[in-house]
């Protein structure tokens, strides 16, 4: 069955328009924006309003943007006052950190491989300071699906602005497969939106430039 589904992967990758006609963000002016395989950040683009996370609720030395900081802040307060320990395990991430962790997955993987679960440098949510991988007090992000951290983030986590951003089954539309662990702060307004009609930031943005939301 995996291999069935890396083979229907690997079509999809061949026949996409991934990584080509790509669009330049300078300076995003909206927490919604799209980062990914078609559109990128600029090389030298860091956020200026980073902020380091209280190590309650990350691990050390972990930056996202003041208003997604106060959003996460907020959801992980939450969930401890329920019951469950929400971890930032990994946040903002540079140019140069994501270019590294790219290449060490073609090293280690193959170049097909790291296309589905890595993004190149320029094109990860990561650099956008926005975006938040989140474990359980295992700290194991990859096994996150299965605790009940998860269930929890599946039901609350658009009430603090944030979207799973790699559903499952949405790798043609994504461009990346399903990532359980990996969230994306775009706003109440957009989350809600999002979340109530089961779509990804790719198809809202259409919704979008169509007037329709
Ligand atoms: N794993 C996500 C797609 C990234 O590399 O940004
Ligand atoms: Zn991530």
């Amino acid at each position: 069955m995996e291999k069935v589904i890396y083979i229907l992967i690997l079509i999809i990758l061949e026949n996409s328009n991934f990584y080509s006609n790509i669009n330049t963000i300078y300076s995003p002016t909206s927490y919604d924006f799209i980062v990914n395989k078609n559109n990128k950040l600029t090389n030298d683009y860091i956020p200026n309003d980073l902020e380091l996370l209280d190590l309650e609720y990350s691990l050390k030395d972990k930056y996202l943007r003041k208003e997604a900081k106060k959003a996460f802040i907020k959801m992980a307060s939450q969930a401890k006052i329920d019951g469950f320990n929400i971890i930032a395990v990994s946040t903002y991430r540079s140019y140069e950190y994501q270019e590294r962790l790219y290449n060490n997955y073609v090293l280690d993987k193959g170049f097909y491989y790291a296309d589905m679960c890595s993004a190149r440098a320029g094109h990860s949510e990561h650099q956008t300071g926005l975006a938040v991988d989140i474990a359980d007090i295992s700290l194991d992000y990859d096994n996150f699906e299965k605790t009940k951290e998860f269930d929890w983030m599946r039901n609350n986590a658009h009430k603090y602005g944030f979207i799973l951003r790699y559903p499952m089954g949405k790798f043609h539309i994504t461009g990346f497969k399903y990532e359980p662990w990996h969230y994306r702060y775009v706003g109440i307004e957009t989350s809600t939106y999002i979340y109530e009609n089961s779509i990804t930031l790719e198809e809202y943005e259409v919704k979008k430039n169509k007037g329709i939301v």
